[in-house]
């Protein structure tokens, strides 16, 4: 299969996925989301890999989801078009994946990340769910796994200011496994994917479905009710104006309606 926006590279039995569009800071739009998800499927039913890794570039990992793909959006176009329900596919995934972090991890790059099931981040990650400022909130499992990793009160604090974290206090908050000089983050992640490719592939993935279970819990509610949530902002005047504001590189102004 030919990619657009990911690069697929092989290094048996490891597999490394380099997130592709820089430009825009790897901005993650629907065709990205696709092929990410295809090629992931294809590594998990390739016998020859045993662990994937997810990466970005050192600038960003990835910047969210492509704030101008949905900047006109309704609710009603929302729910047709319902994007995430691609994402969940990404939880299917049998093979342990790690997510190799550098600069931006936002909205749904942080969401992206946090799917994988280890995270190493170099010196310069910049973790984040900015998206309280353009008028929304997290839609692609934010609000669930980042409370289940750092806490309610940490998560409220990234949820509801919008701030960035760095890569030590979110190696602090629990929200990654290790940080390491910016020129080893991929290096690194390739390690660990390597050791973990050299054990069992049965017992790794039943490790890690093991592990998912625990972690899951009621997991389900939590999204369906955020993802309902996150659509119905989109008849909300703030969501327009939050998402014209950032496009037009301005400052919005807020109807709190
Ligand atoms: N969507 C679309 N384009 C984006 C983008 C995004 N999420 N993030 C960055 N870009 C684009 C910018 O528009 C810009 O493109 P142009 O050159 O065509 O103007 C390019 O990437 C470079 O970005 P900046 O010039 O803004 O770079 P910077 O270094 O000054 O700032 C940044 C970097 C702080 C990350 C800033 O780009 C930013 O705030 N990005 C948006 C972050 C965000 O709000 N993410 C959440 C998205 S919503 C979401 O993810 C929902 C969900 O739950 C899934």
């Amino acid at each position: 299969m030919e990619f657009e926006n990911i690069m697929l590279t092989k290094e048996i039995p490891i597999a490394t996925i380099q997130l592709n569009r820089p430009d825009v800071l790897n901005a993650l739009n629907h065709k990205l989301m696709l092929e990410l998800v295809s090629s992931l499927e294809e590594l998990d039913a390739d016998d020859s890999v045993n662990c994937i890794v997810i990466t970005g570039n050192e600038k960003a990992f990835a910047a969210g989801a492509d704030i101008k793909e949905m900047a006109q959006a309704d609710t009603m176009e929302m729910l047709s078009r319902d994007s995430f329900s691609v994402w969940d596919r990404i939880r299917r995934v049998r093979k342990p994946i790690v997510a190799a972090v550098s600069g931006f991890a936002l909205g749904g790059g942080c969401e992206l990340a946090m799917m994988c099931d280890i995270i190493v981040a170099s010196e310069s990650a910049k973790f984040g769910q900015p998206e309280i400022n353009i008028g929304v909130m997290p839609g692609a499992g934010g609000t669930q796994r980042l409370t289940r990793a750092v806490g309610k009160y940490k998560a409220m604090e990234i949820v509801l200011t919008g701030e960035m974290i760095n890569a030590d206090d979110a190696m602090r908050s629990g929200l990654v496994n290790k940080v390491v000089p910016t020129e080893l983050y991929l290096e690194e992640a390739k390690r660990l994917a390597g050791v973990i490719a050299s054990k069992s592939p049965v017992a790794v993935k039943l490790a890690k479905e093991s592990v998912l279970k625990g972690h899951e819990l009621s997991l389900k509610d939590g999204l369906e009710f955020e993802r309902k949530s996150f659509y119905m902002l989109f008849s909300s005047a703030d969501q327009k104006e939050g998402m014209k504001a950032f496009v037009e590189k301005r400052k919005p102004q807020w109807k709190g309606k």
